[in-house]
């Protein structure tokens, strides 16, 4: 039978990021540190619908790009926060030195390619800061983790210090 999919994709790269024991430790130690915020979080409830809305916005402009591989950057993007809160390092940085490790480990029968590697990294990179020639992959964690957020319905909204441009004060489609 043919697979009901637009190009291919493979769950066990999602769950082996996921059971990765850096990314387990990454993941506890950062919920552990945002356990009283009253901002923004960055637990599974974010990174699944920073790659839900990304892979939506794949869909609508026909980029084409693998659904496994938006997910992977979805999940690793804000993996590094626990490190800036702590070392002072930014996240997007420490995000990238920790999903590189991860991805290199994954075994041979489904690792990703050295250049799709590249892509989720460079994402993770620039995912705060669109760059001015963004790759496709970029585009969409950007967009996907800006418009995950319902400033709108957010009892902290006021003392948010994100810039009144970027907050999301309406449902946005
Ligand atoms: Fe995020």
């Amino acid at each position: 039978m043919t697979k009901p999919s637009l190009s291919f994709s493979d769950t066990r790269r999602l769950s082996f990021i996921c059971d990765h024991p850096l990314y387990v430790s990454s993941y506890q130690k950062l919920e552990k540190l945002e356990k009283n915020r009253i901002f923004c979080r960055h637990q599974m409830d974010h990174l699944l619908d920073v790659a839900r809305i990304a892979y939506i916005l794949d869909l609508k402009m026909n980029l084409g790009i693998c659904q496994d591989l938006i997910y992977a950057a979805a999940l690793l993007h804000d993996i590094g926060k626990g490190r800036q809160y702590e070392e002072g390092i930014p996240h997007e940085i420490a995000s990238a030195q920790i999903a590189k490790q991860i991805l290199e480990d994954m075994p041979p029968e489904f690792i990703f390619s050295d250049e799709e590697q590249q892509e989720i990294l460079s994402a993770i990179r620039y995912h705060r800061k669109l760059r001015s020639d963004p790759a496709p992959l970029e585009f969409l964690l950007y967009k996907g983790d800006k418009m995950s957020r319902a400033c709108f319905a957010c009892p902290a909204e006021p003392e948010c210090n994100w810039n009144d441009t970027m907050k999301n004060k309406e449902i946005r489609l």
